[in-house]
């Protein structure tokens, strides 16, 4: 399967990252957790290079709980502080402030000996299009924050958001790209609905689910959707539009609607709490 991405406008945000990230203490970087390596950037390391980082399992809600704990501790064998959230918490997104001032530490102490109290460290959420960024600031910052505006020294147009006396976060996330070239990040990211559904060949990609749920969560299709998953994916699939009604005239599955189906259930948690990618594959 080929997938294409989002052409142009690349160049121009990875610079407005260089620039930004000379300005912040922290990256805050959000993967979802359910392909947490498919959805990180592979530039921010070098964009990113002796800054403080952070990684956050967004999504959390939808993953697998026992993976979570594996990712986690490979992050953190990674040199990160890691956490599961969920962004559409508020008091899932407490121990974000604690992790920030862990992370800043060495700066913390720093200021310290210089005589500098209670300067706030600076931090910036990253990650790509659709892994939850926007939802995170919103809730993480609230509306009982004051925006910061244009500060002498600081660029011109930034906005900054103080948190509290600790911590000011830059109000616009960082958009970064996925490492598209690579097709199976772009099947990881068709399968949790990141790449346009016109992009996509659904049908071969509901087969490739159906593989993957089979192997991996077995008894899942059956559970959900009464098919017996001794059959291979299309078979499993033709029974999945059969007992859903997606049938085309003369009664003939339509292997397109039930493709959407299955994508859109397991896209909207429905059929629980799935982790796709492991570290080792
Ligand atoms: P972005 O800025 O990084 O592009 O992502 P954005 O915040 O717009 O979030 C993309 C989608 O992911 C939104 O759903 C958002 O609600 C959802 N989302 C973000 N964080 C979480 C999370 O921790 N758990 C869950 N379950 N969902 C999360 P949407 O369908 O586009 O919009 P809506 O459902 O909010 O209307």
């Amino acid at each position: 399967m080929h997938f294409q991405w989002y052409p142009g406008h690349m160049t121009k945000a990875k610079r407005t990252m260089q620039e930004d990230i000379r300005l912040i203490d922290v990256v805050v970087e959000l993967v979802d957790a359910r392909i947490p390596v498919s959805s990180k950037n592979p530039d921010i390391d070098t964009l990113a290079k002796n800054k403080s980082r952070i990684i956050l399992l967004n999504k959390s809600d939808m993953a697998d709980p026992a993976q979570l704990d594996v990712w986690i501790r490979y992050y953190e064998e990674n040199g990160y502080l890691a956490l599961a959230v969920n962004s559409k918490k508020k008091n899932e997104l407490k121990q974000v402030h604690a992790l920030i001032q862990k992370a800043c530490k060495e700066k913390i102490e720093r200021d310290k000996k210089r005589g500098i109290l209670n300067r706030p460290v600076r931090a910036m959420i990253v990650g790509i299009p659709n892994v939850g960024k926007s939802t995170f600031i919103n809730t993480f910052a609230g509306k009982a924050c004051t925006k910061t505006g244009n500060k002498p020294g600081v660029t011109r147009g930034k906005q900054w958001i103080r948190l509290n006396k600790q911590v000011e976060l830059l109000d616009t996330p960082g958009i970064l790209w996925p490492k598209f070239e690579d097709q199976t990040v772009g099947q990881r990211l068709a399968f949790i609905g990141s790449i346009k559904d016109e992009l996509i060949q659904s049908v071969d990609l509901a087969l490739d689910l159906i593989e993957f749920l089979v192997e991996t969560y077995p008894g899942t299709l059956e559970r959900n959707y009464q098919v017996e998953e001794t059959e291979n994916s299309a078979g499993i699939l033709k029974q999945l539009a059969k007992n859903r009604g997606c049938l085309q005239k003369g009664q003939e599955p339509d292997y397109e609607k039930a493709a959407f189906l299955l994508l859109d259930d397991f896209r909207n948690g429905r059929l629980g709490r799935i982790t796709i990618e492991r570290p080792s594959h």
